[in-house]
């Protein structure tokens, strides 16, 4: 029996499941490149949903790992630790912002909950029905409720409903609904300048901008979801950074410490002073290990110029895919930022390319039916990218040979 039918074979009695499972199991990983229990080597283009940044086994987060661990692993947040707030200031630092302060999480979702119940106080300072958050459909916040509920997509919402009722989604391109659905309950406008999990789609200037105003408008916060893009996934360390829009509060977690579970809420403004002790509180948050993970992160990108290497791997990624766009079945166009790129197809058969990459051993995965997710580490090498890309190549001929047998690919 080989690792993965075994590891199947157990987690079918005792692993609920709620994940569509990939037809591969891997125990060991290096750079872009996956290991599995036979010792087959994949590259990997999906990064554990665009975590591992720095690619597998990074030395420096390795031994920051190890060398926390050795020391301390965990006191709660009722004692201060150094690398807690050393990554606050870090983070300050990084958004650009003098006055920021940080409220630890410990993933996307909880980083947003934190941020929707800062803006929910905030709003709450002003009159108490000021509590409403307008979000854009098609995004994705987070699976718990709060969170679902942001999560523009009702789809997700159904096997739960009703949920609170406290978010107003609004088309994603649509400046005027959002500033018209923006009032004086609005304690919060939350959106990403690039949906992932929505089909890689960036969102119009004027969307950002209209966002920016309303609250200012409402007195209500603007809080931009990084959860994906941020850490250099788009280019620069936070997406809003490429944009003319300043947030009073980002979310951050995925790639911030390279694979281990972390996520934070930043704020800036009188959205830095919102909390008080007893408004908001988690056991794990900040954990020192975690933290000498993310510190690690953050000095490697800054000493390592991997910001600039992902912005010219992302440009020869994207390029690519644009040759496909011209040359290759189904290959409709490209969309997205840096080293997040969608390629979109022109059916949808983005569930058979996938497949199609992970039989020649490259990791991808499907945002839409019709939308293809290239998120490789920010330190993929020219060589992998061009692999990468010729093997999508022979999967997009592949599906199309599939679909019509009378075509040759
Ligand atoms: C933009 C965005 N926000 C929030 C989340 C939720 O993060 P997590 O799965 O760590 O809770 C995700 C996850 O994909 C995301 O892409």
């Amino acid at each position: 029996m080989s690792h993965l039918t075994e590891l199947q074979h157990r987690a079918a009695s005792h692993v609920m499941h709620t994940y569509p499972l990939a037809p591969a199991a891997f125990v060991r990983g290096q750079g872009t490149v996956l290991f599995d229990g036979e010792g087959a080597s994949w590259l990997d283009f999906l990064s554990g949903l665009a975590v591992t940044s720095l690619g597998h086994a990074h030395p420096a987060v390795t031994a920051a790992v190890a060398d926390q661990a050795s020391k301390l692993v965990h006191t709660s947040n009722l004692f201060l630790t150094e690398p807690a707030v050393e990554l606050a200031e870090r983070l300050g630092r990084i958004v650009g912002w003098d006055d920021a302060t940080v409220f630890f999480a410990q993933c996307g979702a909880t980083a947003n909950e934190a941020a929707i119940k800062l803006a929910r106080k905030h709003g709450k300072r002003q009159h108490d029905d000021k509590v409403r958050v307008v979000a854009l459909e098609g995004s994705f916040h987070g699976r718990t409720l709060a969170t679902l509920e942001a999560t523009g997509q009702p789809s997700k919402h159904a096997p739960f409903a009703p949920l609170a009722g406290f978010v107003d989604h609004v088309a994603h391109d649509d400046p005027d609904a959002l500033r018209a659905a923006v009032g004086d309950d609005t304690c919060a406008v939350l959106l990403e300048v690039v949906q992932g999990e929505g089909g890689v789609r960036p969102i119009a200037a004027e969307v950002l901008r209209a966002a920016r105003d309303a609250c200012d408008r409402a007195g209500a916060l603007l809080i931009v979801d990084e959860v994906q893009t941020g850490m250099g996934r788009t280019g620069p360390w936070f997406a809003f950074q490429d944009t003319d829009v300043v947030p009073d509060v980002i979310t951050v977690a995925k790639a911030l410490a390279n694979g281990l579970p972390i996520g934070a809420c930043i704020a800036r403004g009188e959205a830095a002073k919102v909390f008080e002790p007893g408004d908001h509180a988690t056991t794990f948050g900040g954990n020192p290990v975690v933290c000498a993970a993310a510190n690690a992160v953050i000095e490697t990108i800054e000493s390592d110029g991997v910001l600039a290497t992902a912005r010219a791997r992302g440009s020869r990624l994207r390029e690519g895919l644009e040759a496909l766009v011209r040359g290759a079945p189904h290959a409709a166009g490209t969309r997205g930022a840096g080293l997040l790129l969608g390629l979109t197809l022109d059916a949808p058969v983005a569930a058979d390319v996938v497949a199609a990459c992970r039989d020649r051993h490259l990791l991808v995965n499907a945002v839409a039916p019709d939308v293809v997710r290239l998120a490789p580490p920010l330190t993929v090498t020219r060589q992998e990218v061009d692999q990468a890309l010729a093997t999508l190549r022979d999967a997009l001929s592949e599906v199309s040979a599939s679909s019509d047998p009378e075509v040759t690919p």
